[in-house]
């Protein structure tokens, strides 16, 4: 009687367990074709969409079909999940949280978004370590184990520690974004930093090799603790312009904290959901420095973006100006015109009236086209995302390899608030921080305008002799401002 009852169950636990399995692959498909929609901006939406819904499946099958083997003497069940109202009332709290967030957030403070909600998928992976680690270590201590060194320990360690730095660091990203915390410059902070790092790492083979006792359970908050206070001093003396490259590392870190959740629970949409993060974040990261030209320790330890960096000085070189009327004028008799945005476009919110711009040439027979550089602005895609937000069609923008390749053919590009981007440094001064950097060369247009309030320097802090060369002609003021007067000059012509 009671083999048949036993053999009944497994029966049907086996049947829970590959329906769910067979949902956490259909989840993992899901999220790899949304990752791939994502990749383009006519199908980025629903791309999105279809992650989520492979979220969604994962967890409702979770909710319905997840069942634990107890076995209690001579007598084995299966236990599904408790706590529904709880799991339930959660989710509908955090998908309006989110809703709502996501709803309000302006374009602009994007990037804080995504570290904060980033640090969150940090903290869970923390906290499934913190609920784990005792467990397992009462089970071991129960089993009269010397060590607790096996593939489960490990995986609940680096969850906790990766994920408590992803949580801390994604937490001070937000701050520095958000203009709430400043950059602290202090040389002595990398040697702290760096000692955290060994401390923490030693920390974990200390749990690993220590012998368990049931319900000791200080070493896991003390691990908790230091991965938290590493995650502050690691993002600490990193520059605030910085912050894109060190929230995609981050997101990665969180990537990799959830693929250690799903070894733990051996759930397969959580290590692939875990994996695909871990592993984007990390070639966006790899994208991000190789666009600029610098390595990851170098954005990590921060020596680009001060006002030290070296670069030719201006001396008594002079620009020259344009005048509005005379930039109205070569702009309208032109065939082919190429923007360069920057940095300056998304302070001075000029990207409408650019496309009002292109619009009025487009009326004479002009033909406007936008050239980006991947890092232009402040955050991955930072010129796509706003050029988007005033409806400029996803053809006109060019890649830099594209444009200099038409370069040469181009009559006129206007600079708009871009420095860095257009330095002929990168092509020219082996002695240049940004020599080496792929730049989009505006020099070789038949005329270059360029657009910004002064002559400050750009986010590298160096000069750039591209205001100097020959074919370059200055319009300074806002952007905004500026655009504004030059399309009604382009008007009353
Ligand atoms: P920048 O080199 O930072 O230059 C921006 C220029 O915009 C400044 O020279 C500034 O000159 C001008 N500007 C500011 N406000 C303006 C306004 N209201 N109207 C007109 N002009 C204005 O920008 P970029 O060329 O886009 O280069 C981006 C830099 O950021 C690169 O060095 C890149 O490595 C770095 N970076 C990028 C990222 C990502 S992911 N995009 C991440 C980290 C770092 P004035 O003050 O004279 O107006």
């Amino acid at each position: 009687m009671e083999t048949i009852q036993t053999l009944t169950r497994t029966f049907e636990f086996s049947e829970y367990i590959s329906i769910l399995e067979i949902s956490y692959i259909l989840a993992s498909v899901l999220f790899i074709l949304g990752l791939k929609k994502l990749s383009h901006p006519d199908t980025a939406r629903s791309g999105n969409l279809w992650a989520a819904a492979g979220m969604g499946l994962a967890i409702l099958f979770t909710i319905l079909f997840h069942k634990t083997k107890i076995e209690d003497g001579t007598t084995v069940y299966y236990d599904g999940i408790h706590n529904v109202g709880w799991i339930v009332g959660a989710l509908i709290i955090g998908t309006v949280v989110g809703w709502l967030a996501a709803k309000r957030v302006k374009m602009t403070a994007m990037p804080q978004m995504v570290s904060l909600f980033n640090g969150m998928g940090g903290a869970c992976a923390a906290l499934i370590s913190l609920m784990e680690f005792p467990k397992m270590q009462n089970e071991l201590a129960m089993h009269q184990s010397l060590t607790m060194v096996n593939g489960e320990t490990l995986a609940i360690l680096l969850g906790l520690m990766i994920g408590g730095v992803s949580f801390a660091g994604s937490m001070i990203a937000f701050g520095k974004l958000d203009e709430r915390i400043g950059d602290v410059k202090n040389p002595v902070l990398r040697y702290i930093n760096l000692s955290f790092l060994v401390i923490l790492l030693a920390f974990v083979v200390f749990i690993m090799f220590k012998t368990p006792v049931a319900g000791e359970n200080w070493m896991i908050y003390t691990l908790a603790a230091l991965a938290l206070v590493y995650g502050v001093t690691f993002v600490l003396p990193i520059g605030g312009a910085d912050m894109p490259v060190v929230i995609s590392l981050l997101n990665s870190f969180t990537g990799v904290a959830a693929a250690m959740g799903g070894f733990l629970y051996n759930n397969q949409a959580m290590l692939t959901g875990g994996i695909l993060v871990g592993s984007s974040g990390t070639i966006l990261t790899m994208l991000m420095c190789k666009a600029m030209n610098r390595s990851l320790l170098n954005v990590i330890i921060g020596a680009f973006g001060g006002s030290s960096a070296a670069g030719p000085e201006a001396g008594d070189k002079t620009v020259k100006e344009i005048s509005l009327s005379d930039a109205a004028v070569l702009l309208s008799y032109s065939q082919k015109v190429l923007v360069v945005p920057g940095y300056g476009l998304a302070v001075a919110q000029a990207q409408h009236l650019c496309h009002e711009l292109e619009n009025l040439l487009a009326s004479k027979g002009v033909e406007l086209k936008y050239g980006i550089h991947p890092v232009a602005g402040r955050m991955p895609g930072h010129m796509n995302v706003l050029l988007a937000e005033a409806d400029v069609a996803y053809e006109k923008l060019q890649e830099m390899e594209d444009a200099n390749n038409e370069m040469n053919n181009t009559d006129v590009v206007i600079v708009i608030g871009a420095n860095d981007v257009v330095n002929p440094a990168a092509e020219e001064d082996p002695s240049s921080p940004i020599y080496g950097m792929p730049v989009i060369k505006v020099w070789e247009a038949k005329n270059t305008i360029i657009m910004k309030r002064s002559m400050a320097k750009g986010y590298a802090a160096i000069e750039n002799n591209l205001f100097y060369m020959p074919k370059s002609r200055m319009l300074f003021g806002d952007a905004k401002a500026t655009m504004q007067k030059l399309l009604s000059e382009i008007k009353n012509l």
